[in-house]
């Protein structure tokens, strides 16, 4: 939709170390028949609400963003492939900087953060992040957290249990007014840049309010070879 101002930004400037696969970062090997990154740029695609798919790459792999883009995904005129960041939230800032160099970033401008190694986000959770973005100005995308927390300061003897009733994991999209993020993160010192490897946390330590959105079990990130294991078998069940 022309006009909107409200940007999907697919997160993919990582590394995937984790994976453990040298060839390629992780969000370019296939589940099913297709890219992992395919798969989740496609769910953008397919919702209208989105001016332009932001898509970030590392810089060695735009090229090959744009071919796979190009290949698989029809109507993805508006999907732009640019380069990430050293984290991700220097990935995130790229993305702003893009909207900013546009002339299209003001106050109301809506980014919708997302791994670009979570395929299976669903139509209902990012027409939800948008909503909320737009009323409350932040959101994340959380499940509540199914097995106990064990908080270990040292790790080898616990500091804490906290109440697990209270307690979410962390998923993605995480959606923001794209400005005031910016602003708050500019306002951060170098170290605590470092150690804010999550984007609501700036809200967070900042002392704004960042409203939930009930994400999916099946909304997982594929970060280590089980995961691929897992993926499979969840494309292979819808
Ligand atoms: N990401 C990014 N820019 C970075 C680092 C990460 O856009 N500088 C993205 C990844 O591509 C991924 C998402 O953030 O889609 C979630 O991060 P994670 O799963 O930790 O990915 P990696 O950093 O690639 O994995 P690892 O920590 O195993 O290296």
């Amino acid at each position: 939709m022309e006009g909107s101002n409200i940007y999907g930004v697919v997160l993919a400037g990582g590394k995937g170390t984790r994976m453990g696969n040298v060839e390629k970062p992780k969000q370019f090997m296939e589940i099913g028949d297709k890219p992992i990154i395919v798969h989740t740029i496609e769910k953008f695609v397919a919702n209208t609400q989105f001016e332009k798919v932001l898509v970030l790459s590392p810089k060695q792999w735009i090229k090959h963003t744009q071919d796979l883009v190009r290949k698989y995904i029809p109507g993805s005129d508006h999907v732009v492939v640019i380069e990430g960041g050293s984290t991700r939230n220097e990935t995130i800032m790229n993305a702003i900087a893009y909207i900013e160099k546009s002339g299209k970033l003001d106050a109301d401008t809506i980014i919708v953060t997302h791994d670009s190694v979570r395929p299976f986000v669903t139509h209902r959770i990012l027409e939800e992040n948008i909503r909320y973005a737009k009323e409350f100005g932040a959101c994340d995308t959380v499940i509540p957290a199914t097995d106990t927390i064990v908080e270990s300061k040292d790790h080898q003897l616990i500091t804490s249990i906290p109440d697990r009733s209270t307690m979410y994991q962390g998923q993605t999209p995480q959606s923001f007014k794209a400005m005031h993020l910016r602003d708050l993160y500019e306002s951060l010192s170098d170290t605590e840049k470092e150690i804010l490897t999550d984007a609501c946390k700036i809200l967070v330590i900042k002392g704004e309010q960042v409203h939930l959105v009930e994400g999916e079990e099946s909304n997982i990130k594929i970060t280590y070879p089980y995961d691929m294991r897992v993926a499979e078998a969840l494309l292979g069940g819808m």
